[in-house]
């Protein structure tokens, strides 16, 4: 064959209240110009259990709050792990802030491959499970699935939340979640997008008083390659990982974490887009930033993705016909990035600069990687749209405070 492959899988677990979900996550393969190279698939099918992430517990923080220590996959997947009942069962899940359910493969799922490769939740194995047996069903960004309530002890770090309402995912059709590192996914978003009538895992932390003051915080490290692959402060904020102070903006509509952005410039000059205001929201699910087909296009022309579009595969049985049409992924010569502009939002009356080092995202090593772009289209139709999801490639490069009790967000640059 002689092609080089190589494949990332970008992840965009936003709740579909937004728009209608696709059929899948993204999964693009690059084809490497250089034939001869040795073949080097990344594989996205591999048992999640080599990776599992240790939740580690920090003993000199204080009562209150919680540091919950998270893997990093490729810089587009970030992980950490949880426990479900007594004794617990250990799962990793995304701390989604896009997204208000938690859920994680069930033992009654017999009928998705999703189940076979992911450790299952048993309820005969816990002394603290109670029975719900309600339906539920949820749609993200990167496919859906669906089970059933149930409740139980949820150990977050060291925290412990008694009574928990979880879903007990019976399918998860397609390939979507099969591919992910992680077993399941935890949300972190507003109880008004809750699927369901119970109270989600941050809810329930402030409400049964485990944290001292109703923040939590993300740092996302953004190189791949180091051991400790970000971390969330549950009750707090950790000054080693950002530098200054934080620009702090109202939330603007519960749900989300969802604010006003007031500008996106291309090398310090206003693409002019949001005249009449742009909203956006902070969300740890999605592996990237995703925005207006126009203004994205006009940020990936600039940055030269279209030159290099030709070389994109988008294997399509793996995406359904609306998904190509909504969504892309954009390959770029990563030789040019010395070359590309830099990107910033503006937001609170500050700049918030994306250098080409921080949007683009790396694909294998060094001096044969290849490049995606950070910027995806994403085109969300009103009324909840249009709107820009500032995903991993934005808070890798920004720590974020979610200031629950103030109703807030606050961005610092990550160190
Ligand atoms: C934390 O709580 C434990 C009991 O739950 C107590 O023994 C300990 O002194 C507390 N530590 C701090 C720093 O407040
Ligand atoms: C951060 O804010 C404090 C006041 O709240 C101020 O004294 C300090 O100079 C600020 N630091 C930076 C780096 O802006
Ligand atoms: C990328 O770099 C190559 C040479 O290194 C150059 O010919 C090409 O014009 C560059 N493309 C862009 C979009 O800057
Ligand atoms: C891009 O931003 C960096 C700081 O983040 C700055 O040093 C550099 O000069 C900027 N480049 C351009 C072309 O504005």
């Amino acid at each position: 064959m002689g092609h080089y492959h190589k494949a990332i899988t970008i992840f965009l677990i936003c709740s579909s209240f937004l728009y209608p979900p696709t059929n899948g996550y993204i999964k693009i393969k690059l084809k490497k110009l250089k034939p001869n190279h040795p073949s080097r698939v990344m594989s996205l099918t591999e048992s999640s259990h080599s990776v599992r992430a240790r939740g580690e517990i920090n003993p000199n923080e204080p009562n209150g709050s919680d540091i919950v220590l998270l893997k990093n996959f490729m810089d587009t997947q970030y992980y950490g792990e949880i426990g479900i009942g007594t004794p617990p069962q250990m799962f990793t899940v995304v701390y989604d802030t896009g997204s208000s359910n938690l859920w994680v493969p069930s033992s009654k799922c017999f009928f998705s491959m999703s189940c076979y490769v992911h450790p299952k939740y048993s309820s005969r194995m816990s002394k603290t499970y109670m029975r719900n047996g309600q339906y539920a069903e949820i749609s993200y960004g990167s496919g859906s699935i669906s089970g059933f309530f149930s409740k139980d002890t949820v150990k977050v770090g060291d925290l412990v939340i008694k009574e928990q309402e979880f879903i007990e995912a019976t399918t998860e059709p397609g390939v979507a979640f099969m591919s992910g590192k992680f077993d399941g996914i935890l949300g972190l978003g507003f109880k008004e997008i809750y699927v369901g009538n119970a109270t989600p895992v941050w809810d329930n932390m402030v409400q049964q008083g485990l944290v001292k003051d109703p923040v939590f915080s993300f740092w996302l490290n953004r190189d791949a390659n180091e051991e400790k692959g970000g971390e969330i402060v549950f009750g707090g904020v950790d000054p080693d990982h950002y530098k200054g102070n934080h620009t702090f903006v109202p939330i603007t509509q519960k749900g989300y974490w969802q604010f006003d952005l007031d500008d996106v410039l291309i090398n310090g000059k206003s693409t002019g887009y949001c005249q009449n205001g742009c909203s956006a929201i902070a969300d740890s699910g999605t592996s990237l930033i995703a925005g207006p087909t126009s203004v994205i296009t006009e940020i990936n022309k600039a940055i030269g993705v279209e030159t290099f579009a030709g070389q994109l595969q988008s294997k399509s049985e793996e995406l359904s016909d609306r998904s190509l049409g909504t969504m892309g992924v954009s390959g770029v010569d990563c030789a040019n990035v010395s070359s590309m502009p830099n990107i910033s939002f503006a937001i609170g009356g500050k700049e918030f600069v994306l250098s080409p080092h921080e949007y683009l995202v790396k694909v294998g090593e060094d001096d044969q990687a290849s490049c995606v772009s950070g910027f995806m289209p994403l085109d969300i139709p009103p009324p909840h749209g249009p709107i820009w999801i500032l995903g991993d490639v934005f808070m890798g490069c920004y720590h974020t405070i979610f200031d629950y009790g103030n109703l807030r967000v606050g961005f610092a640059k990550a160190a």
